[in-house]
């Protein structure tokens, strides 16, 4: 993915650091990607991997509806023209005046997993259609959701017979498999089991017809990852061999693999120091203003350089793969030696450190107001960084047309 655009904006515009650069056009392409990879699906871009207006507007431009987890993120996009048929409200944790304030928008499709929220959406949004959300395992995640969302196939039968006897529309299922999923096969669990579900409605004279196959495309950070087209073919395997009579109406809901690759973050080093001889970069970014990301190292972001001179260079091995050639930058330049670095922020808190196990390389002629690039960084970052923790103020957004 080119950062010529972003490039060019930060050397004419020279924006005070740390700040995000999103490339929107980018965004556009990806929605085109993501539709065509996988043709008749519906695409709901996740809203809370970056919901700034103009990543909005591209996502609508090039087609896609939205996947809303608030009221907050539901006005934001009515705010760009979305229609509330667009929108889905896919989080299973709301208060019942989140629903009714949802309804009352107009959005008329919801995701649940638990009865007292069936039964909170039959009250507060009458008639709705509901998709629950079945527990999916995703070992192969870089950052898994653990147990905190989802039910089995038999409390999901029970749920959609429920909402159905209380006037809702009992409309399908959906499942996350985590995100950042490195395993096309992930989804292949998620799409068995509705099928189960599926069947056993049948049998109580329910048909359910949609199926919600959430996130979870990963972005190649410094690893590898399955292309869009692998990730499309194994959902499509999936899908004729437990659906054999046709597919349900299927649904996305991306995020990061719509904005990870359209962002930039410029960063500054603020400290190099030597440390019982390890040597600690610190930069003007971390945990806190929107590298949030990082914490158990789950996300590695590549470096790069903003001149091309400097090079950042994320060390190769221990499952990092080549740095790749970045347009108007090289990740990692021949011209200057690297040495193994700890990467931290710039807090006082001490989980405030980026990479301590994870292998990184900097130049060695580092300096305190040097410059680095962090790559592919449009995804969970301006959007995790909403306080101003020790006084540093939320992660900059600057967004191109
Ligand atoms: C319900 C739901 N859908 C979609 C997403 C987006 O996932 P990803 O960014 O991995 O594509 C998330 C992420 O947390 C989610 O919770």
């Amino acid at each position: 993915m080119s950062h010529e655009r972003i490039h060019r904006f930060l050397a004419e515009r020279r924006p005070p650091t740390p700040c995000l650069v999103v490339d929107t056009a980018v965004v556009r392409e990806r929605v085109h990607e993501l539709t065509t990879a996988f043709p008749g699906a519906a695409l709901r871009y996740a809203v809370k991997a970056n919901p700034e207006r103009a990543v909005l507007a591209a996502v609508l431009a090039a087609g896609g509806g939205f996947d809303v987890a608030s009221p907050a993120e539901i006005d934001a996009c009515l705010a760009v023209g979305a229609l509330p048929k667009a929108l889905s409200y896919g989080n299973p944790i709301k208060k019942a005046a989140d629903v009714a304030f949802a309804h009352a928008r107009g959005i008329r499709d919801f995701t649940t997993d638990a009865e007292s929220d069936v039964d909170s959406l039959a009250r507060f949004a009458p008639g709705a259609a509901v998709s629950v959300r079945l527990l999916v395992d995703g070992p192969a995640s870089a950052t898994p959701f653990g147990r905190k969302f989802g039910c089995t196939p038999d409390q999901a039968v029970e749920l959609l017979r429920r909402a159905a006897a209380t006037g809702l529309d009992p409309a399908g299922i959906a499942f996350h498999v985590g995100s950042q999923q490195a395993e096309a096969s992930a989804w292949e669990a998620g799409i068995a089991a509705a099928a189960k579900v599926f069947a056993e409605l049948d049998g109580h004279g329910l048909r359910p017809r949609r199926l919600n196959i959430g996130g979870g495309f990963g972005v190649p950070y410094r690893s590898p990852v399955p292309s869009l087209a692998e990730y499309a073919a194994a959902v499509s395997a999936a899908l004729r061999s437990y659906f054999p009579g046709g597919s349900p109406e299927l649904l996305l809901e991306p995020g990061r693999a719509v904005v990870a690759t359209a962002g930039l973050i410029r960063t500054e080093v603020v400290l190099v120091a030597e440390r019982a001889g390890q040597r600690w970069v610190y930069l003007d970014i971390g945990r806190y203003n929107g590298l949030a990301e990082t914490e158990n190292e789950a996300i590695t972001y590549r470096f790069g350089s903003p001149q091309g001179g400097l090079g950042a260079c994320p060390q190769r091995g221990s499952g990092g793969r080549t740095p790749r050639r970045q347009s108007g930058l090289e990740a990692c330049p021949q011209t200057e030696s690297g040495g193994p670095v700890v990467i931290a922020g710039p807090t006082c808190d001490g989980d405030d450190v980026l990479y301590q196990h994870t292998p990184y390389e900097l130049p060695l002629s580092l300096r305190a107001g040097d410059q680095l690039d962090i790559l592919d960084a449009g995804a969970y970052t301006a959007s995790y960084s909403s306080v101003a923790f020790n006084g540093i103020e939320p992660l900059r957004i600057y967004c191109l047309d």
